[in-house]
């Protein structure tokens, strides 16, 4: 059996409803943080099975080791974090505790129970303003702007040593570019509970009536249209990653890292022109000053992940807009 942290938000309920389509048995464990148990309802309602929940902290010791004691699990894969990246400026020991030492404790309690596979998720934010691109899983890292992006840093660092001390753990960090879209079905989707700091969730408030119009930030970067360039995966394709790393993972030891991007590179009006044409709306924007800590560029080599898990994105720019406005327009107010 799996265990899934943090399976109620974004990136895992749709890891879920994939784990559940390919038969595998998963138990999902969330604090419901940033999340609402009508996400696993609605991944009932996708994959017509039952989703089994455990109401708990990663940060709780005795109740994360109960559920080891409890369940027959075999693998983890970690997505029980917070990822704000403003609030982790502000409040970074929030962010260490609950990230880091999170992470901690989740190992502690694996070890204790001799479950020696662990899937984590990192970020390409861990590679800071990389000096080329696109980006490789050998490039330098550490050089984050922020306290989020420093506890992805510092727990990548602590798995490595952990596979360094032991030779039977197996542990892979996926490194996620720009998760957008949603599940196909419009049932499941990103549900930020404040006004949304990333790009697409904020058009698509936009185009439902929530949000007036979009900041621009930026349009004097070194890019084809002077706006900051990114590579957007499809939510369900980052989801389908983790089904490849759990493939692997079952015939290697020792730490791995894999970028999980498309090599793909669209620009903010890119995007806009992009949802304009899924959606058939109209997104009015304005240019503003250039966010602080933005970079202008940041793409993935996706080689590696292709030639080792034998993954790939499969889902273009079209799907990843029609099936985030579908979400968003079934759900103008999220869950
Ligand atoms: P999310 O907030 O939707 O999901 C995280 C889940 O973890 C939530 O359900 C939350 O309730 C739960 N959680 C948080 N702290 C917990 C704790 N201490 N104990 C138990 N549950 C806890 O976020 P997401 O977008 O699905 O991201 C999942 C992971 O991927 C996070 O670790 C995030 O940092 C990482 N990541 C996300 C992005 C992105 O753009 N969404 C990019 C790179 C990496
Ligand atoms: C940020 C984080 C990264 C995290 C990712 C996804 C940093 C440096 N990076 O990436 O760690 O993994 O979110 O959660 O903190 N933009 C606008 N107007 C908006 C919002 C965004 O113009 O209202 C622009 C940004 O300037 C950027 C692009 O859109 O060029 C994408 O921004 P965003 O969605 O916030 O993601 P990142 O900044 O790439």
């Amino acid at each position: 059996m799996i265990l899934v942290t943090g399976g109620a938000g974004y990136i895992g309920s749709h890891t879920v409803v994939e784990l559940l389509e390919e038969e595998s048995a998963v138990i999902v464990y969330d604090n419901m943080s940033n999340s609402s148990e009508k996400s696993l309802e609605r991944v009932t309602e996708i994959t017509g099975k039952n989703v089994p929940f455990v109401l708990g902290d990663v940060l709780d010791e005795k109740k994360l080791s109960s559920v080891f004691s409890e369940f027959n699990i075999t693998a983890v894969i970690h997505f029980a974090g917070l990822k704000e990246i403003a609030e982790s400026v502000v409040n970074p020991l929030r962010y260490y505790e609950n990230n880091v030492y999170g992470t901690q404790v989740l190992l502690r309690v694996m070890a204790a129970h001799n479950v020696k596979r662990l899937i984590f998720s990192s970020s390409a934010t861990v590679y800071g303003d990389p000096a080329e691109t696109p980006i490789r899983e050998d490039f330098p890292t550490g050089a984050t702007t922020n306290a989020y992006g420093t506890s992805k840093y510092m727990v990548e660092r602590i798995l490595a040593d952990v596979c360094r001390s032991d030779a039977s753990w197996s542990i892979i960090s996926l490194r996620y570019f720009n998760p957008v879209g949603a599940h196909s079905s419009g049932l499941i989707g990103e549900n930020p509970s404040k006004v949304p700091a990333n790009l697409l969730p904020y058009i698509t408030q936009v185009a439902v009536g929530r949000l007036k119009e979009l900041k621009v930030f930026g349009n004097d970067y070194p890019t084809h249209d002077g706006t900051g360039v990114r590579d957007y995966i499809h939510v369900v394709d980052l989801a389908l990653g983790h089904l490849k790393a759990l493939n692997q993972m079952s015939s290697t030891t020792g730490y791995q890292v894999f970028n999980l991007g498309t090599g793909e590179k669209y620009s903010v009006l890119d995007m806009i022109k992009a949802f304009e044409k899924a959606s058939g709306k109209t997104i009015p924007y304005r240019i503003e000053a250039r966010r602080p800590g933005d970079i202008a560029e940041c793409y993935a080599d996706p080689a590696l992940a292709k030639k080792v898990l034998g993954w790939s994105a499969q889902r273009g720019i079209d799907a990843m807009m029609k099936d985030a406005w579908n979400w968003q327009s079934r759900n103008p107010n999220g869950f």
